[in-house]
């Protein structure tokens, strides 16, 4: 692919940064091969110090745990840059945890956080030329993975593993960017009562995409998953945790130990209360109270889905319409989303460690 070169007022000539020549308003979520990614190996109890590589290939055997009995697990995080031009990460710490906590689930031995970290860092900055420019609508998607590589027959973890980092540029999860969707209530689960909803196991994703199909086919975007046990709380969708707005103005999200421990999610809490003043309620939601029209707004949160509105939700031949339509995004979450990205893009003061500065 092409350069094009951009000057930034804070760096000197020297400094200059190459960005790649692409049409960064026109992405949408999808791959596209960078120049240098991160692979470090698993063998004889240790890891080794990991290298960065021109090599987008994998080589294992055919038996590899990861394709026998999918163990693997993975992380998503992205890299912005700021109003400032420096290019930063949101809470890498807290994708470090959560993937040693699904290592821990699945029997992998984790990468220890610091150095995973690291490896995050060096990854974006081998790649500078692909972190989107300030403005342009577009990241960098930054995707930490881990996997069983060795040969495994018998049901057990591998003895080998390989921990890799991959980057790419994306824009919207979801086309159209801001404008609201539409999700159904699925009839698949996509996690098991004591399973494995609660980590970013492979796994959990492999399950959804029978139904994400069946949902598209549809005609929806996304599908909302309630609780297995019961089918009468709302859990999560697909990719992303659920974000609703009472009349009067009350953050409302479900609170579960069945679906992903979302950052976004745990930023906005964070936001609404500290920094907006709102009220929060983390607690389980009945899906009866969406019938029951209890909400103004709802939304969708992740690294991935940022805040995505969602204007309906389809239930079994019925509709629920959030009064916020099927437009733009409603008031209460458009103040939480320009909070959220204003941080994030370094337009406003991040509350203490939030912000990981790659230079
Ligand atoms: N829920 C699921 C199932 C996800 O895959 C994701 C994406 O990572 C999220 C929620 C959002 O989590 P986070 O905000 O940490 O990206
Ligand atoms: C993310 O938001 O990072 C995710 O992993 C969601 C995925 C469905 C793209």
């Amino acid at each position: 692919m092409e350069s094009s070169t951009v000057f930034f007022e804070e760096k000197g000539e020297a400094d200059m940064v190459e960005k790649k020549n692409i049409d960064w308003s026109s992405l949408g979520f999808g791959y596209i091969k960078t120049d240098k990614r991160f692979v470090a190996n698993y063998k004889d109890g240790a890891w080794d110090e990991g290298v960065l590589t021109d090599d987008d290939t994998v080589r294992i055997t055919e038996c590899a745990g990861v394709l026998q009995y999918a163990q693997t697990c993975f992380e998503g995080l992205k890299a912005y840059t700021t109003e400032d031009g420096r290019i930063v990460t949101f809470r890498p710490d807290l994708n470090a945890q959560r993937m040693h906590d699904s290592c821990l689930r699945l029997e992998m031995p984790p990468y220890p956080v610091d150095k995973w970290i690291d490896a995050v860092v060096e990854t974006v900055r081998a790649n500078e030329a692909w972190v989107a420019p300030y403005g342009s609508g577009a990241t960098l998607y930054i995707r930490p993975y881990m996997f069983g590589s060795n040969a495994v027959i018998g049901v057990k973890p591998a003895d080998e593993y390989q921990f890799r980092i991959l980057v790419t540029p994306v824009g919207p999860y979801f086309k159209g960017g801001a404008k609201p969707i539409t999700i159904r209530v699925s009839d698949f689960d996509r996690a098991a009562p004591h399973g494995t909803g609660h980590i970013k196991a492979g796994l959990n994703y492999a399950m959804s995409l029978h139904a994400i199909v069946d949902a598209h086919k549809a005609g929806f975007d996304e599908n909302l998953y309630l609780d297995p046990g019961t089918r009468t709380r709302i859990e999560e969708t697909g990719g992303a945790n659920v974000l609703l707005v009472k009349k009067d103005g009350t953050l409302v999200v479900p609170k579960s130990s069945s679906i992903l421990p979302s950052i976004t999610r745990r930023s906005l809490v964070y936001i609404a209360e500290n920094i907006l003043g709102m009220k929060v309620e983390e607690r389980e939601v009945l899906f009866q109270e969406v019938r029951d029209g209890e909400f103004e707004e709802c939304g969708l949160c992740g690294t991935a889905a940022v805040i995505s509105p969602v204007g309906k939700i389809y239930d079994h031949g019925k509709e629920y319409a959030f009064p916020s339509g099927m437009e733009k995004m409603g008031p209460v979450l458009q103040k939480l989303y320009d909070t959220l990205t204003g941080i994030q893009m370094g337009r406003l003061e991040a509350p203490e460690g939030w912000i990981k500065v790659i230079d």
